[in-house]
């Protein structure tokens, strides 16, 4: 089983996508670590415990990171898409486990030195997290096998601005030394989440499932409204749930090996990923970038999948 760490700001898909993990034999979710960015990091840091909670997995530990973006403040957090607390207006139970009293940087370091194993690190929220381990124990941070990372987009502008995708676009200058870095990295982007979209007939095969099932799509009622307005499809777009399917089973998407910088000015293109698609790069410290996906592959994989947590 791969061991994984999870990196998120819960967040509505950022829930599916945890939950995905909890219910695929082939990953070891190690460790959860939040961050700012849907809504603050105490939202964040609490519906990551509730969501394990709600799986019957308080068993595994959440370490809190990032407050605030490295250098400039995010502009706005997303609470209009994912409701004020996060979970779409659901309120779900409080977990009985106690953080982990370790920073998520701490957390983060001292599982990859001690994993005998390489482990998988899906960070689906502003990349903060993974830029202070880059800095602040660079030697942890090779020892990541794969980096799934939520956010960017190659060829399809931005969801919160013109340009920019909303993970990319709240941290840019930790996206940027991510995307530098030499840590084997897969950008899931907007390319291919925009076009996998979980229709309501979908949702209603988890939500018949059982209770887990029944309690995840009213989390997804609030984004499925935020979709049909803002991307005119019916049916949600689980982003992270996506980078997720990738982590758990590599090769799930079409990658090629491009050129990525992030825009790191302050003007109208900050946060955008240029993704320079005129040829695969040669570059060893390039990223994958996901081109290609599989939408109904990969959506009955998720549907199948969450439906299990009920045990059918
Ligand atoms: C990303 O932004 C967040 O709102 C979602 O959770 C996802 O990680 C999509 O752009
Ligand atoms: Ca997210």
């Amino acid at each position: 089983r791969i061991p994984l760490v999870i990196d998120t700001d819960p967040g509505i898909d950022d829930a599916l996508a945890i939950l995905l993990a909890l219910a695929s034999p082939e990953v070891d979710l190690r460790l959860v670590t939040t961050v700012h960015g849907n809504v603050n990091l105490d939202l964040t840091t609490e519906n990551a415990l509730r969501v394990l909670h709600l799986a019957g997995r308080s068993d595994v530990p959440v370490a809190a990171g990032a407050r605030a973006s490295l250098i400039h403040p995010q502009p706005q957090r997303a609470g209009h898409v994912h409701g004020a607390a996060g979970l779409g207006g659901v309120q779900l139970p409080p977990s009985p486990a106690r953080l982990d009293p370790r920073p998520a940087v701490v957390a983060l370091a001292e599982l990859l030195m001690s994993s005998p194993d390489p482990v998988t690190v899906a960070p689906i929220g502003p990349l903060t997290n993974i830029a202070l381990l880059l800095a602040v124990y660079p030697e942890a941070a090779t020892r990541i096998g794969r980096l799934v990372v939520m956010g960017g987009s190659a060829t399809r502008g931005g969801n919160v601005t013109a340009a920019a995708e909303f993970n990319i676009w709240s941290d840019p200058e930790a996206a940027a030394a991510v995307f530098g870095s030499t840590i084997p990295t897969v950008m899931v982007g907007l390319d291919v989440t925009l076009p996998t979209v979980l229709t309501v007939e979908g949702i209603a095969r988890f939500a018949a499932a059982g209770p887990i099932g029944a309690t995840a799509a009213a989390i997804l009622q609030q984004y499925l409204d935020h979709a049909r307005d803002a991307y005119g499809v019916p049916g949600v777009v689980v982003h992270d749930a996506l980078a997720l399917t990738e982590a758990i089973a590599p090769g799930s998407l079409d990658t090629v090996r491009r050129d990525v910088v992030v825009d790191t000015t302050l003007g109208a293109g900050r946060g955008q990923t240029l993704v320079d698609r005129r040829a695969a790069s040669s570059a060893q410290t390039a990223v994958e970038v996901a081109e290609g996906v599989d939408s109904d592959a990969a959506l009955e994989f998720l549907v199948s999948r969450l439906a299990r947590l009920d045990g059918t």
